[in-house]
């Protein structure tokens, strides 16, 4: 099963060898969506992030903008706002830069260490009387947090909880709440199920972005986990897998090849896919369940007038 923990960036040369070694060896071939973001790959998800047919990220940021006021709930007050995953503060500051000034502390959990550092410079600057904490560490783990203080609310924007298999969203979202601990709030974002006219077209650009984010795993394999990838021989793809209700991208061999990585040889066929992603599109309905599931109680639910995107509000 692909990315399990999809979207943790890995850090180590090791974890990229050990992820890729088994990714490779399983079949279908897999390899963990982790593995898209060193610096490159960063670079071109933001230019993802920028194109006409990538909806999410203008729709949500556009969408916690026009609620903002609402999004926090009466009565939080010198509050501590904890993102999951945030080694980028653009999100938060939608909610941190609210006239009202609920929240005294901002808590990131991320593993890219050196980003969560230039988050703190530029917030501390920002907000002189916030307190900034960050936090190295994978955020798929229960983590024992500092002494922060009540009240708490846990932040997960970006769809990121798309990239999960449901029981490994239901086993993250369980954990945070752990984690966060009873009388918490949690604010999540996530694309939602539609045509795959409009999801289609958002994970296949015409300017070939997201083709380039996708090789360039094959790139990073070449230079960290020396491996021997003919780039020329692979193709992107992404299809939209309607029972699972996800896209699936994958990495398309273009001829019978073979592949080394370090010591170990991999066969292609022509036509043998590399599955390198998921990005699930639950109906509003399907995320409450999950939340549900993780033991969530659902406060409330914005989306945008087309429906494209979910802000939910959740209470532990
Ligand atoms: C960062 C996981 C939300 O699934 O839309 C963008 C990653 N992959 N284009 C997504 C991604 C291809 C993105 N997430």
């Amino acid at each position: 099963m692909p990315n399990d923990t999809g979207f943790v960036p890995c850090e180590t040369r090791v974890d990229v060898v050990e992820a890729a070694l088994a990714g490779l060896a399983a079949s279908p071939k897999t390899l963990p969506a982790k593995l898209f973001y060193d610096d490159e790959g960063c670079r071109l998800f933001y230019k993802i992030t920028t194109l006409p047919e990538y909806y999410l990220t203008r729709t949500e940021t556009a969408l916690l903008k026009s609620i903002a006021p609402s999004l926090v709930p009466a009565g939080l007050r010198d509050a501590v706002l904890i993102e999951f995953g945030g080694s980028d503060e653009t999100k938060a500051r939608v909610l941190l830069d609210l006239p009202e000034r609920p929240f005294r502390t901002y808590v990131s959990i991320d593993v890219a260490s050196p980003a969560l550092l230039e988050m703190q410079a530029r917030l501390s600057e920002a907000h002189p009387g916030l307190t900034v904490v960050p936090i190295v560490a994978d955020f798929m783990q229960c983590l024992r947090l500092p002494p922060l203080g009540t009240p708490r609310m846990g932040f997960f924007p970006g769809s990121t909880i798309g990239n999960l298999d449901p029981d490994v969203a239901i086993r993250f979202l369980t954990t945070a709440r752990t984690s966060l601990g009873a009388g918490s709030w949690f604010l999540l974002g996530a694309d939602l199920r539609k045509s795959p006219d409009v999801l289609l077209p958002a994970y296949n650009d015409a300017a070939g972005v997201t083709a380039a984010f996708n090789l360039n795993l094959l790139r990073r394999l070449n230079r960290e986990a020396d491996a021997d990838f003919d780039l020329g021989s692979f193709q992107h793809e992404a299809v939209w897998n309607d029972a699972d209700s996800r896209i699936e991208m994958h990495l398309i061999s273009t001829r019978d090849q073979i592949v080394h990585l370090t010591d170990r040889t991999f066969y292609f066929r022509e036509g043998e896919s590399i599955h390198t992603e998921n990005s699930y599109k639950h109906t509003k309905e399907r995320v409450l369940d999950i939340a549900r599931c993780a033991g969530w109680e659902p406060h409330r639910v914005w989306t945008d007038h087309a429906g494209l995107f979910g802000v939910f509000l959740l209470q532990g």
